[in-house]
């Protein structure tokens, strides 16, 4: 689904902001990227989608090379969802506003019509709001609606829930897992919150200037405190606390986990014995 091969990129010349990249992500997959302020990781967002170019090596989305490939092309298999839904947004109505891609991308009128309909159920949306006049949480909403009702087979989300209460956070995120589960869209999603990265994705990867420095399933990335360290990510709060309480602790990884290992340890200082 995406391939980066040895992909550099430079906003200024002589100074690159991604250096020698290789990385592929399958279709179906949902991988998080995560790094410190600046490290590349909306930089890698928009190289895939072919709003940048790589200043050496290739980027490929569904096979085709996005050096040669016109963005129009490659916005059908790639949706996109900014960080800030106001630089999304650019429509009066939550119905316009869901059927300005569709348009965009010359589906039919019937067909938009039908998916602007269903997109506006499942988000629990109103026709005539003015998007800019709604809540945050709404105004995210709106925009993924916007994003998700092109049917895209990748799905870019650039820190979905900044900003978002905890419910309006639950919301969204548990939709986008149902569509990567029952439909396998590919979800790309960059983040700085571990306890989201925890909670949704299956794989991780992991940048540090420009430069990849791990990449794994979710468990094993965020038990890897010293990698996470290393990239001035701050780990999750129950690996980070099992860490701190030394090596019986070593592979706590949820809350129930620990909760388990905690009422464990209790028990048995009751009984007078050692864990
Ligand atoms: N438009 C730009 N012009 C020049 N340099 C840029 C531009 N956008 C980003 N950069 C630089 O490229 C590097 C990578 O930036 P990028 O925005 O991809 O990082 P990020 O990981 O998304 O950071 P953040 O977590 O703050 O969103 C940084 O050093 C940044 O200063
Ligand atoms: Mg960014």
């Amino acid at each position: 689904m995406i391939r980066f091969e040895g992909v550099s990129f430079g906003y200024v010349k002589g100074r690159e902001s991604i250096r020698d990249l290789n990385f592929h992500i399958e279709k179906g997959e949902f991988t998080a990227l995560i790094g410190a302020n600046g490290a590349g990781k909306s930089t890698i967002s928009r190289l895939t989608n072919g709003l940048l170019h790589p200043t050496a090596g290739h980027v490929y989305l569904n096979g085709k090379d996005t050096l040669t490939t016109p963005s129009s092309k490659l916005a059908k298999d790639c949706g996109f969802l900014f960080q800030n839904p106001d630089r999304q947004i650019c429509e009066n109505t939550v119905k316009d506003e869901l059927a300005f891609s569709m348009k965009v991308q010359g589906w039919p009128k019937d067909k938009i019509e039908e998916r602007v309909k269903a997109a506006m159920e499942i988000f629990d949306l109103k026709p005539d709001w003015f998007p800019f006049s709604r809540s945050r949480g709404e105004r995210q909403r709106i925009a993924l609606a916007g994003v998700l009702a092109c049917e895209p087979e990748l799905l870019i989300l650039d820190e979905p829930t900044t900003g978002l209460d905890y419910l309006e956070c639950t919301r969204i995120m548990d939709y986008v897992t149902e569509l990567n589960r029952e439909k396998g869209i590919t979800v790309l999603m960059v983040s700085h919150d571990m306890e989201l990265v925890q909670s949704y994705a299956k794989r991780v990867l992991v940048l540090n200037n420009g430069v990849l420095m791990g990449d794994g399933p979710t468990e094993d990335v965020m038990k890897n405190t010293p990698l996470l360290k290393s990239a001035r990510v701050l780990p999750a709060q129950i690996p980070e606390l099992a860490l701190r309480f030394g090596d019986t602790f070593r592979d706590i990884y949820t809350v129930d986990d620990m909760f388990a290992a905690l009422a464990a340890k209790n028990k048995a200082e009751q009984e007078g014995g050692n864990v």
